[in-house]
């Protein structure tokens, strides 16, 4: 049973995504935790109405970030996890936290990496003019919003967009590219070779979306 930790700072809804993938496709793992640095993020309301443990570590809390994440291991390893999966968890890691998951550890961001890193991304699409917007499930390395790239889904952007309507549109896409990473990874099917992932057997890691 591969044991997974989730790690969220607000609504929750790509960690509400895998639980409910999970559940629907009785996968061989077991969500161990729901993790949020804010502990009024709505997500834990989810994950407790669905039986699994919540716990939250407020960062605010905490003189240094270094400080901070060395607690965060500390909570997280206690549920003994195989994978952490970042799901709009707010916070710049440190190289210790970011060393100790090498491997097994997951974040999702909202754009075509490596264009776009950091906050704002749907703001940073249309001010570029771009066609093409997206997501990305990615392993977390050191470099912010780099690492080894799993699954991404693209959406068009189109004329009338707003960064609201943009969102929405990724949004829908980020729920399903993540719970396949996450399959992915639990059964086994994914292998690292430099920067590129390889899913064994082949499976397509970009879906195009045309959705209005
Ligand atoms: C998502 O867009 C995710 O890509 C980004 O933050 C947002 C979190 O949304 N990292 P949610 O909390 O999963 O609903």
């Amino acid at each position: 049973m591969t044991s997974i930790v989730i790690l969220i700072s607000g609504r929750g809804s790509n960690m509400e995504a895998i639980v409910r993938a999970a559940q629907n496709e009785a996968w061989p793992a077991q969500i161990s935790a729901v993790i949020s640095n804010r502990p009024d993020a709505a997500g834990l309301d989810f994950a407790r109405s669905h039986g699994i443990p919540v716990a939250s570590l407020d960062h605010r809390q905490f003189p240094n970030r270094a400080a901070f994440d060395a607690e965060l291991v500390k909570l997280i390893d206690g549920y003994k996890p195989d994978l952490v999966v970042l799901a709009g968890f707010m916070r710049i890691l440190t190289g210790e936290f970011v060393n100790h998951y090498e491997g097994r550890l997951l974040n999702i961001h909202p754009s075509l990496l490596p264009l776009f890193p950091g906050l704002a991304t749907h703001e940073q699409a249309l001010e570029a003019g771009v066609k093409e917007h997206g997501a990305t499930v990615h392993f977390v390395t050191e470099a912010l919003d780099h690492g080894p790239m799993v699954i991404q889904a693209s959406v068009p952007v189109y004329p009338d967009d707003t960064a609201d309507t943009l969102a929405h549109r990724v949004l829908k896409q980020e729920h399903i590219i993540y719970p396949r990473a996450v399959r992915w990874f639990i059964d086994n099917r994914i292998s690292i070779d430099q920067n590129r992932v390889l899913i064994s057997p082949p499976e397509s890691q970009l879906l195009v979306s045309q959705d209005k």
